[in-house]
C-alpha cells in the first residue's frame, strides 16, 4: 500500500561484508496451497515451516471464515482440521486476500465450485491487478464471477454453478491461472486440462498428488477430473527461494561476503535467478542437496565476486519471474550492460516492477532504461538517495540491497508490505551485516 497509514521508511546504509548462516522464512507459494488442500482434505494435516507472512495468514483466515479449524501450536506451524472437499461453509463477510494475488486467483477457482456465494476483496495494490485471466477461463467452465469494471477486484463469485472441465491453453505462463483452473476442476464434471506456453511452478500439481487426488502432469501440461477426495497429509515447507534471492544478490555484490542459506527450496521452476547470477559470474554453491516433503532443497553458499552484465536468456524469465527486482540491483552493481526482455508480466505484479525499479534505481544514480517488456541496465556506482518501493515488498527489499553499495544512506519508502512475504527481514539482514534501520 502506498497510503499514509502504511508508510514505513527504512534507511539502508553502506555496510558489509555479509557473513553468517541464515534460514529465510517458508515458501509463500507452498504455504498458500498447503492451507487450501489441508482445509479441503479428510482428516488432520500438520504444516511445518508455514510462512507467517500477511499473504499466507490471509489465506488461512479465509478458511477459518469458511468453517475450518486451524490451530497454531507454535510459530510457523499449523494444524488444519480438514472439512472434506464439500465441507466449506459460507463466510459471513467478504474474504480479504490482502496483498496476495496467489490467494485471490487460486481462491477464485476453488470458490467457483462451492454451493455458496462469496466476495473476494484485496488491498490497494491487489485491487489494481488483472483478474480477467482467471475470470474468462473459469466462465468457460460455467463459473459466474463478477468483477469491478475492467476485470479488477472485488470479485463476486456465485455458488451452486455446474462446472464443466475445460481444455485450456494459457495465453501467458502463469502458475496462478493454471492453479485456479485445476482447483475449479476439482468440482467440475469431466476432465480439466491446462497447457502452458512455458512450464511454471508445479506446486499445485505436486501437492494435489501428495493429498491423494489423481492427477497427471508433466512440464507444461496438467490434467485431472472432478469427483475424488483429498486425504490429510503433513506438509514440510522449505525456505522460500524468492526470499533467499535477496541474500544471494547481496552477498554476491558486497566485497568479502560469504553467506550460507539453509534449506532453500530448489524447484527448478523457481531457481532461474541462480542460473542468471552464475552467468554473471556469481559464486554460489549448492551443498547438502536433499529432499524434504517431496521438494528438492539445498543449502546455498554464496561468496562475493565481481559480476558482469549479461543478456538474461528469455527462457529463464518464467523461472525467475519474482526475482527481477533483485536481479536489477545485481545488474546495477555489475560491470557492463544487462538486458532483460520478454518480461512484460513484471508490469502486473504487486506493482509495475519495471517502472518502480527503473525509477528507484535512477534516483540512486543508476543508468537504467525501461523497455516495454524489460530494461537495459548499465552497471556502475550507486549514490545515496531515496527510492520509492510504492508498497511492493520485493522492490523494497531490493532497494535495501542497493543501499549496501551506495555512497551513503538510501531511504527506502513504503516498506510495510515486506511483512507480506518476509516477516523478520530487517532483523535477519542486520544479523548478517546489513545496516538497516
Ligand atoms: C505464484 C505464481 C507467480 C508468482 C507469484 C506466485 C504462485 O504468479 O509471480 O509470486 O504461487 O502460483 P503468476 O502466476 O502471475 O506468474
Amino acid at each position: 500500500m502506498s497510503n499514509g497509514a502504511n508508510a514505513l521508511t527504512w534507511t539502508s546504509s553502506p555496510a558489509g561484508p555479509l557473513h553468517g548462516e541464515i534460514r529465510v522464512p517458508g515458501d509463500k507459494s507452498i504455504s498458500h496451497r498447503a492451507v487450501m488442500f489441508a482445509s479441503l482434505a479428510d482428516g488432520v494435516s500438520r504444516i511445518s515451516g508455514f510462512l507467517e507472512g500477511e499473504d499466507t495468514r490471509a489465506t488461512a483466515r479465509a478458511f477459518t471464515q469458511m468453517g475450518v479449524r486451524i490451530d497454531t501450536p507454535s510459530a510457523s506451524e499449523r494444524v488444519v482440521h480438514g472439512v472434506g472437499i464439500d465441507g466449506l461453509k459460507a463466510p459471513a463477510a467478504p474474504i480479504d486476500c490482502g496483498n496476495a494475488g496467489t490467494g485471490m486467483r487460486l481462491l477464485a477457482g476453488l470458490l467457483a465450485g462451492q454451493k455458496f456465494d462469496t466476495t473476494l476483496i484485496g488491498d490497494e495494490s491487489l485491487s489494481k491487478r488483472p483478474m480477467r485471466r482467471v475470470i474468462d477461463p473459469l466462465a468457460k467452465m460455467g463459473a459466474k464471477i463478477e468483477s469491478n469494471g475492467g476485470g479488477l477486484p472485488p470479485l463476486s463469485i456465485s455458488g451452486s454453478r455446474k462446472l464443466q472441465g475445460i481444455d485450456y491453453t494459457l495465453p501467458v505462463a502463469s502458475a496462478q491461472v493454471k492453479s485456479a483452473l485445476l482447483l475449479a476442476g476439482l468440482y467440475a464434471q469431466g476432465e480439466t486440462r491446462v497447457r502452458e506456453p512455458h512450464p511454471t511452478r508445479d506446486y499445485t500439481e505436486r501437492m494435489l498428488r501428495a493429498f491423494g487426488w489423481p492427477i497427471e502432469f508433466c512440464e507444461g501440461h496438467a490434467q485431472l477430473s472432478g469427483g475424488h477426495r483429498l486425504r490429510a497429509t503433513d506438509v514440510v515447507v522449505p525456505a522460500d527461494f524468492s526470499s533467499a534471492a535477496f541474500f544471494l544478490v547481496a552477498a554476491s555484490i558486497v566485497s568479502e561476503s560469504e553467506l550460507t542459506l539453509r534449506d532453500v527450496g530448489m524447484n527448478p521452476r523457481r531457481t532461474g535467478l541462480l542460473q542468471a547470477l552464475r552467468l554473471m559470474g556469481a559464486d554460489i554453491r549448492e551443498t547438502n542437496a536433499r529432499e524434504a516433503g517431496g521438494e528438492a532443497i539445498a543449502d546455498l553458499v554464496v561468496r562475493h565476486v565481481p559480476l558482469h552484465g549479461i543478456d538474461v536468456p528469455v527462457e529463464l524469465v518464467p523461472d525467475m519471474i519474482d526475482e527481477f527486482p533483485a536481479l536489477f540491483v545485481a545488474a546495477a552493481a555489475a560491470q557492463g550492460t544487462t538486458r532483460v526482455a520478454g518480461a512484460a508480466e513484471l508490469r502486473v505484479k504487486e506493482s509495475d516492477r519495471i517502472a518502480v525499479m527503473a525509477k528507484g534505481l535512477s534516483a540512486l544514480g543508476a543508468k537504467i532504461e525501461e523497455t516495454p517488456d524489460g530494461a537495459i541496465i548499465e552497471g556502475g556506482a550507486l549514490d545515496s538517495g531515496e527510492a520509492d518501493s510504492t508498497g511492493d515488498h520485493r522492490c523494497a527489499m531490493s532497494f535495501c540491497i542497493a543501499g549496501l553499495l551506495a555512497d551513503g544512506p538510501v531511504r527506502v519508502l513504503d516498506c510495510a508490505n515486506v511483512a507480506t512475504s518476509f516477516p523478520g527481514f530487517l532483523e535477519l539482514a542486520n544479523g548478517c551485516g546489513f545496516a538497516l534501520a
